[in-house]
């Protein structure tokens, strides 16, 4: 049975990659980055049409061990895929051939950061994680993270973390890795959140002018439950740039009618329903899709905050609207798959869960729901047998508790 919370969960995971690191390089690193993932309660797809988000970090992250080297090189270890790349700071024009995926996002981060002037230093690092890989809970925004802060810390170039115009600019620069290392045209949530995630609260975030809010999470003894379908998502990278596109291509049509626009972000449900029959009906269904999800984030927020005598009912509001996203998901926007659908189908039939919805770009990763302690030990049940039932595959399930953004720690305050 999945523990609701382990509070010792991230020591331990610190105390691990400093051995790693140790055995590794023969003595123990100077800091750990440490950066986690998220998972999306309601506003998806909406982050690259200017719109609203509502993500939480989960206490799931990405670790870097790392000290300075007094060169210029980078001496990576990935440990979990036994893994291991190198490069030079120095020679960064383009990514050497035989580099591996993961560590794209290391060159591109490095890269960057030069570009931008912030001094960095080289390495040695380790890097281990429990993001799931490809699950939709931002395994990479995490690494994008994690790897900003070693290079920053390596180069006493930290108080740009000190404010919160620097931590959304380097939300902007690990967002451009995407873009230019990994050839997905992402928006900027997943960097946002990991790198200012609050305790116990969402962050409630608009996607055009960055401003947020820590919104808190008044769960009335529910949990924010997540089910991996562990369907990778084969199709993410060249549908998502796809819905991308249509977004793009409604709203460019629709501004011959209103003026004005600039995003899905600024057309509201009345106007829409105005001047939809002039879209194609593929674009039509995808900027249907957005415009209500912007619409149901702002309720969702503002339900949240109802007064403690109301959260029973603000809850299930709250449910009603997850189950109404994960529906346009999957009819209206096309981004879901069978694996997701049967986990929100089994989830919503269990008395006690709220809302369930597929959450993150789609095509297989992950659910999120939200789930009433009495009814764990039922959902966990049912969603193991019902799921293995029908697609043959054990699901995996997290119980999250809401963590803070990326944090480094030094190893002399450690032990
Ligand atoms: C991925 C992207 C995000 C966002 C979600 C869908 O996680 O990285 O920017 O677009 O998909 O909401």
């Amino acid at each position: 049975m999945v523990k609701p919370r382990n509070l010792n969960q991230q020591s331990n995971r610190i105390a691990a990659i400093t051995q790693k690191f140790a055995e590794t390089f023969g003595s123990p690193p100077t800091f750990i980055a440490s950066a986690p993932g998220r998972v999306n309660l309601i506003g998806e797809h909406t982050d690259y049409n200017d719109g609203y988000v509502f993500p939480v970090a989960i206490d799931k992250y990405i670790n870097i061990a790392a000290r300075q080297r007094t060169d210029r090189r980078v001496i990576l270890h990935a440990s979990d895929v036994n893994d291991a790349s190198e490069f030079d700071l120095d020679a960064l024009h383009s990514i050497p051939q035989q580099a591996p995926a993961w560590s794209h996002y290391l060159i591109g981060v490095a890269s960057l950061l030069q570009a931008s002037r912030r001094k960095i230093a080289g390495i040695d690092a380790v890097i281990t994680g429990d993001v799931p890989i490809g699950a939709g809970l931002s395994s990479s925004a995490a690494l994008s993270v994690a790897a900003t802060l070693a290079f920053l810390t390596a180069g006493s170039e930290l108080e740009v973390l000190e404010s919160e115009n620097g931590k959304k600019e380097l939300a902007a620069l690990c967002q451009r890795v995407e873009h230019e290392f990994a050839g997905v045209n992402c928006g900027i949530m997943d960097q946002t959140i990991s790198l200012l995630g609050k305790e116990n609260h969402a962050l409630f975030l608009d996607c055009r002018s960055l401003e947020y809010e820590h919104v808190p999470l008044n769960l009335a003894g529910h949990y924010i439950t997540i089910c991996n379908t562990k369907v990778k998502r084969e199709l993410a990278a060249s549908e998502y740039n796809k819905r991308r596109a249509e977004c793009e291509r409604g709203v460019d049509i629709l501004s011959q009618w209103i003026p004005g626009i600039s995003s899905l972000r600024d057309i509201d449900l009345t106007d829409f329903k105005k001047h939809e029959e002039e879209l194609p009906a593929l674009t039509q269904k995808r900027c249907r899709y957005v415009i209500e999800e912007n619409t149901r984030v702002l309720e969702a927020v503002s339900v949240l905050k109802a007064p403690t005598e109301k959260t029973d009912e603000a809850l299930i509001q709250f449910g009603n609207l997850m189950n109404a996203s994960h529906n346009g998901l999957r009819d209206d926007y096309e981004v879901s798959c069978k694996e997701l659908d049967l986990l929100t189908e089994i989830a919503r039939s269990i008395t006690g869960v709220i809302g369930s919805r597929m959450t993150g770009a789609g095509f297989g990763g992950c659910t999120v729901s939200i789930v009433h302690k009495d009814a764990l030990e039922t959902f966990q049940t049912r969603v193991r047998k019902e799921y293995h039932e029908q697609i043959g595959i054990d699901p995996e399930i997290y119980l999250c508790h809401v963590g803070d953004g990326a944090q480094v720690f030094w190893s002399s305050e450690l032990s």
